[in-house]
């Protein structure tokens, strides 16, 4: 059985150097150290005469079975440098190549950028200003009493008691006029804050304010610049109306709904089965905002709007989930 025991060395031995091969001459070299006609494996076979008669059938079979287990090895190793050398790690040129996935605006900024365009083509001049705003400006400028509810923690992020991330855009108007005389007709496109979430709030939103002051402006313009504004962006042939509401900021006030793009004003679950949809807050500048900017309101006049994008986006594409629009999820993004 000294010879069973070679056997198995032998068998180690090969193991632990077959691993250790890195191309295919020293796999050749292997072969022949091994399985050639003067190999170790061969030379014992060739000494089958020298054991015991009893044994050497045992013996043969053992030998046999080692030489097909090395030859079976090395032949798919062999196989597997061949295929790495033969243009595994190549470039195949017939093969189609691979795309780099491509990005795209957001829906969200492609809308924006599109209300921008048309009311810049009428005229207005983009203005930009900080997120994190003060009291002052985001409520009392605005004609907000200390005890207005949209100042309520629930609906405002505090930074601190005089600091907020600004609820509206609405702002910019007090930043613009501090700092201008009229006329002025301003955008302003930018995120709001305000802590919400459901099937159409987010706790960050985007909205775009407008603002035009000048001497003679009336409700009319305000209807005008609106009514243009929304056949520009949903098309000629949709209905809008002027629904009386209130905002400290403005008076008279209004908000803006366009007959839902869904059903066409026929009532569906996306307009609540009123055949509208609101898309806008507006109306003419209170005179009590003048005073704060030192504007005098018996000689100046003016108009605000506040849109909000988000909403716009979901209208025009049919969306009813808001979230969607801040999952990030590529098959959803990928359709605009
Ligand atoms: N800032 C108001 C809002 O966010 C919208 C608005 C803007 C209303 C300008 C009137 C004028 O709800």
């Amino acid at each position: 059985m000294i010879m069973k025991k070679k056997l198995l060395e032998i068998r180690d031995r090969a193991l632990s150097e077959l691993d250790s091969l890195k191309n295919l001459d020293a796999l050749e070299k292997f072969r022949i150290d091994y399985l050639g006609k003067k190999g170790h494996i061969t030379s014992l076979m060739k000494n089958l005469g020298n054991i015991a008669r009893e044994e050497r059938p045992v013996f043969g079979k053992l030998a046999n079975d080692l030489k097909d287990e090395i030859t079976g090895i090395l032949e798919k190793v062999i196989a597997e440098f061949k295929g790495k050398e033969e243009g595994g790690d190549k470039i195949d040129i017939t093969l189609p190549g691979k795309r780099p996935l491509r990005g795209y605006l957001h829906p969200v900024n492609q809308v924006n950028s599109e209300i921008c365009r048309i009311l810049v083509r009428m005229g207005y001049t983009i203005v930009k200003g900080p997120n994190v705003e003060l009291d002052y400006y985001n409520f009392e400028a605005l004609n907000f009493p200390k005890d207005h509810p949209a100042r309520d923690m629930q609906d405002t992020f505090y930074v601190s008691q005089n600091v907020v991330l600004r609820t509206h855009t609405s702002p910019m108007q007090i930043r613009v006029m501090e700092k201008q005389r009229p006329p002025v007709s301003i955008i302003a496109p930018g995120k709001v804050y305000r802590s919400d979430s459901d099937v159409s709030h987010t706790p960050m939103f985007h909205q775009v304010e407008g603002l035009l002051v000048d001497k003679g402006v009336t409700f009319g313009d305000l209807k005008g610049t609106l009514t243009s504004f929304v056949h520009q962006m949903f098309g000629s042939d949709i209905k809008l109306r002027f629904r009386p509401s209130f905002f400290p900021f403005t008076e008279p006030s209004a908000e803006v709904d366009i007959q839902c793009v869904i059903c066409r004003g026929k009532g569906c679950r996306t307009c609540s089965f009123s055949g509208w949809q609101e898309i806008l807050g507006s109306g003419m500048v209170d005179p009590a905002v003048y005073g704060f900017v030192d504007y005098d309101p018996e000689i100046y006049s003016g108009f605000a709007f506040g849109l909000g994008i988000e909403r716009i986006t979901m209208l025009k594409y049919g969306i009813d989930d808001i979230q969607l629009l801040f999952r990030n999820d590529m098959r959803f993004l990928k359709q605009f």
